[in-house]
């Protein structure tokens, strides 16, 4: 009998789709399920981009440049000049998704048995990219009553190895909404060039921060410039998820060198969500304020109401669309699990994912979920008032 990989066998499950099977016989019974588990959008996609797919004059899907069109990557340098991020075309490698940004980046830096420092609760899928990678994550604990704020940095200090390759850090926050203050963003910087170490940020979400505050990205931090690596993506900015299309950025030449080898392994992004994702860049602002006032009234919405519910403790996002909230329950699998199989209201239950998957240090997040608010309200205030009614029937 052939056998699978060791790696293989430690790769984490999705702990957000783990529970999917669960989500799927709940609708073959006829319940209907709604998801707070997911990040994916139900905004509509910006029609500048759905027309240049439909309007293409290609006669050929041809393979383009490995590091992606001159063309997107040029546009995409302006489009970060908007924010004070100051690159060219040459500092970024167009790649398919946020998801392979993360994996090139771990690949160019990391070696086998190599760390990397995360603060949790963070993307688990971190966990798989490193896993894939041979890398071990060192998770450095950022706390609900904090609302997840940087931990302290003789903390991060603590935990800096001749193995440490690298800080990373997902801003504003999957799943915790926290978004980075630039006196933060100064600490890190500090500390990754003392340690001659790299500070990777994932600004997938950078368009949604809500309060009146302003993104700061690690690109705009001076003297950075040899440290700083951003993941981005195109999938949540312009609810093209499907698109797949993302992309790394960095001013450090060598490293840029390193992950073009990556990307000729695999040869180039997709033809065509680049031209939607190029034409995407010429989104109207109109677009993007509405989203995100979209967003804060959900986000209202979900936090006014969770407050209400007793024993629940909730962070408070300020950007992205996500926010963990404490259970009075021991469990979140097993309640995720009962919610599904087991309970509902007119018909209708509510997924959630649970927060243990978020963590990497054992027993952190068993009595928190992750909730995404990306359902219009109507959706949402019925999932917590369902959310409301199961935690008094739910036994543990
Ligand atoms: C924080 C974060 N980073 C990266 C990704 C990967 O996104 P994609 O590969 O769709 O660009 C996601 C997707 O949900 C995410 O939430």
């Amino acid at each position: 009998m052939p056998k699978v990989s060791q790696k293989g066998i430690s790769m984490p499950e999705s702990p957000i789709r783990k529970l999917v099977p669960y989500a799927e016989a709940a609708k073959k019974r006829g319940i209907n399920v709604i998801h707070l588990n997911i990040g994916q959008p139900d905004i509509k996609t910006p029609q500048v981009a759905l027309d240049a797919v439909k309007n293409h004059n290609l006669e050929v899907v041809e393979y383009s440049r490995t590091e992606g069109s001159e063309e997107y990557r040029t546009k995409l340098a302006a489009y970060y000049a908007k924010y004070n991020i100051h690159v060219d075309a040459n500092d970024i490698i167009v790649t398919t998704g946020g998801s392979e940004a993360l994996s090139f980046t771990i690949g160019s830096i990391t070696d086998f048995g190599d760390e990397i420092i995360i603060p949790e609760p963070f993307y688990a899928n971190y966990n798989g990219f490193s896993t894939a990678a041979g890398v071990n994550v060192v998770p450095i604990i950022s706390k609900i009553d904090d609302n997840f704020a940087l931990p302290s940095i003789e903390e991060f200090e603590k935990l800096i190895t001749k193995k440490t390759k690298a800080i990373l850090i997902c801003n504003p926050g999957n799943p915790t909404g926290y978004l980075y203050t630039p006196e933060e963003i100064a600490k890190l910087a500090a500390i990754v060039k003392k340690h001659e170490i790299f500070l990777i940020a994932d600004e997938v979400y950078r368009e949604f921060t809500y309060d009146n505050r302003s993104h700061y990205s690690i690109l705009q931090e001076p003297g950075l410039e040899e440290n700083a690596i951003v993941v981005d993506s195109v999938s949540k900015r312009y609810s093209m998820c499907g698109a797949r299309i993302g992309c790394m950025v960095s001013k450090n030449k060598e490293l840029i060198k390193t992950a073009i080898k990556f990307a000729q392994a695999r040869l180039s992004p997709p033809t065509f969500a680049q031209i939607a994702s190029e034409a995407a860049l010429e989104t109207p602002q109109s677009y993007f304020d509405e989203v995100k006032e979209e967003y804060v009234g959900r986000r209202n919405l979900l936090i006014r109401e969770l407050e209400k519910i007793e024993g629940v403790t909730i962070g408070r996002p300020q950007g992205a669309f996500y926010c963990i909230a404490q259970l009075p329950i021991e469990d979140s699998d097993h309640f995720a699990q009962w919610l599904l199989n087991d309970f509902s209201i007119n018909g209708e239950t509510v997924m959630v994912a649970p927060a243990a998957g978020f963590y990497a240090s054992e027993g952190y997040g068993k009595n928190q979920v992750r909730i995404a608010y990306v359902l219009e309200k109507e959706s949402l205030k019925r999932a917590v008032g369902i959310l409301k009614e199961a935690l008094k029937s739910y036994k543990g």
